[in-house]
């Protein structure tokens, strides 16, 4: 925290014409002070499987999961996304490295590094987006290698 606050006053002065950095999701609110964050309003629940960016992305859910009891005594995602419920379900079963321990050793029940989901998985809502993002998935950067002359005579 003294630290936190050492590097806000270098700032502070540091930039004194330009727009003072902040927290976009908190706001000019100080450190100090606690802010009321706004209430998600719509969770998106389009059931409509999303593209993942990147290979190893843990997918985005696309359905509402207010009200799903995660903790000790039960899992009610795994009610829907464990294998053997998946023909009822019809829900996508978690994959095998929910399976799997940190030493790789596939387990018969979900590992524990795996159980509490929303660590990873995330519900959407149809908010704008506080940071600007200009990650660029590995397809559009080989259709732009594709695209420079000076790769022409490089296969794909
Ligand atoms: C009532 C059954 C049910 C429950 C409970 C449920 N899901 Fe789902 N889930 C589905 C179905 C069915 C789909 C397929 C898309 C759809 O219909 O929404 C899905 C899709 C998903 C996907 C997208 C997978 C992909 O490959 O795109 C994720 C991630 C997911 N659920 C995570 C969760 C998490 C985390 C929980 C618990 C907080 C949960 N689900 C609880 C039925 C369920
Ligand atoms: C530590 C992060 C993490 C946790 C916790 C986690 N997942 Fe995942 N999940 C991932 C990643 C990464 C992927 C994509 C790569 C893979 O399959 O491992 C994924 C993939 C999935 C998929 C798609 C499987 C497929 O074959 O397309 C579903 C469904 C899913 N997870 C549901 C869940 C549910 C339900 C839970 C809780 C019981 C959970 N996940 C917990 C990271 C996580």
């Amino acid at each position: 925290m003294a630290l936190m606050l050492c590097l806000g006053v270098v700032t502070a002065t540091g930039t004194a014409s330009a727009e003072p950095l902040y927290d976009k999701a908190r706001g000019t609110a100080p450190l100090l002070e606690t802010t009321k964050p706004p209430v998600l309003g719509n969770p998106i629940n389009d059931d409509v499987r999303r593209t993942r960016n990147y290979a190893q992305q843990p997918p985005v859910i696309p359905h509402r999961i207010d009200g799903y009891q995660v903790d000790k005594n039960f899992n009610k995602c795994m009610d829907c996304h464990s294998r053997t419920k998946a023909e009822v379900s019809q829900a996508i079963p978690v994959s095998i490295t929910h399976y799997q321990d940190r030493d790789g050793n596939t387990l018969a029940q979900i590992s524990t590094r795996r159980y509490f989901c929303v660590q990873c998985h995330v519900g959407q809502d149809n908010a704008t987006p506080f940071v600007r993002n200009t990650f660029q998935d590995v397809d559009s950067l080989l259709l732009k290698a594709l695209q420079n002359p000076a790769n022409a005579s490089k296969k794909p």
